[in-house]
């Protein structure tokens, strides 16, 4: 059931969550599906309630210096730098693990991903638990991130007692997460935040494929998708005219060439890739939902977020 986040609903959540239950939650990136991350059984649900493979180790979600000192055995110097500059917000580093985390959230490995993350109920959920969070994206596995609560309840809500609404995402797309596992720091998924404002403060950051690093199943080549066929086109005159009819199409800012659509929805005025980014999925979902045979995208610069948009379409192509 949605529920309003008012301080009354949280510490009910917070209740939830401490006797061992799911809660649903909105976080500045995407809506998480939360339960206690040193309660192995109660993440067990997560997995169940997404249909998640269990190879696909969890994020843990933190409040505060003593949580991330629960969680992880170490903190190297380098993610220190980095969480001292972006947290709270969409950065996940990937640290070796405490044994207050079970194996279930990390699928087994001897690492865990942690985030603080921005948003008051987030944070307000965390502070009132006493517990670190794990929280994957509240979505049937492989399908487009929630970005509402409304996004939640479409797919998830017989199976979730309680979906905290705190609004619509603020950034609108999934966590940058940099892994300190490897001899140098390596990117795992690109996020809401630039790789340049992190090399900016920790030098250069490998890519994951030319890392020898546990690949994130939020890597594998389809996921982020929704179930009608997602088409990336380089320019408009790639879509001919009869492919246009029954088609809908994603473009980052208005264009005057986009005519003989079924339907188009433009993700921004101007080109500005953080309001693309905060309307990307709600309109994939939109577009997904309508029923149009196909859904082409053009892309945009794979520069700052861009990486992150550009990678979220390719998935979900
Ligand atoms: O913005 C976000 O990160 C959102 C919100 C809810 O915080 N969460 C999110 O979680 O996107 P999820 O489960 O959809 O994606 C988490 C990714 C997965 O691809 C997973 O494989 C990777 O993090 N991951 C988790 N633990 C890992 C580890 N120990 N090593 C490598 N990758 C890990
Ligand atoms: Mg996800």
């Amino acid at each position: 059931m949605i529920e309003l986040a008012t301080s009354e609903s949280v510490a009910r959540a917070a209740a939830l969550i401490r006797s061992g239950g799911v809660v649903a939650f909105p976080t500045e990136t995407v809506y998480g599906l939360g339960a206690d991350a040193t309660n192995a059984a109660a993440v067990a649900q997560i997995f169940a309630i997404k249909a998640r493979p269990s190879f696909d180790p969890l994020i843990v979600h933190i409040e505060g210096a003593a949580m991330l000192d629960a969680v992880a055995a170490q903190v190297p110097d380098p993610a220190r730098a980095l969480l001292a500059a972006f947290w709270p917000g969409p950065l996940t580093v990937v640290l070796p693990k405490s044994v207050a985390i079970p194996d279930i959230v990390t699928a087994g490995l001897p690492s865990v991903a942690v985030r603080q993350p921005d948003h008051p109920v987030a944070r307000a959920l965390l502070r009132a638990a006493g517990r670190p969070i794990a929280a994957p994206s509240a979505n049937p596995f492989g399908y487009v991130s929630p970005t509402s609560a409304a996004h939640v309840d479409a797919q998830l809500g017989a199976r979730v007692p309680l979906i905290l609404d705190g609004g619509p995402c603020r950034v609108g797309i999934e966590s940058t997460i940099i892994s300190f596992i490897g001899a140098t720091p390596a990117l795992l998924r690109p996020g809401g935040i630039g790789l340049e404002d992190i090399e900016r403060v920790i030098g250069t950051v490998h890519l994951a494929a030319d890392a020898p690093l546990p690949s994130a199943p939020g890597q594998l080549p389809s996921h982020y998708a929704p179930r009608t066929p997602l088409e990336l086109v380089a320019q408009l005159a790639d879509i001919p005219a009869a492919a246009r009819t029954a088609a809908a199409l994603l473009l980052p800012r208005p264009d005057p060439a986009a005519v003989g659509f079924a339907c188009v929805e433009v993700l921004s005025d101007d080109g500005d890739l953080t309001v693309v980014a905060a309307n990307l999925f709600a309109a994939l979902r939109r577009l997904d939902a309508a029923g149009y045979t196909r859904l082409f995208a053009l892309p945009v610069a794979e520069v700052g977020l861009g990486r992150a948009i550009m990678d979220r379409l390719r998935r979900a192509s």
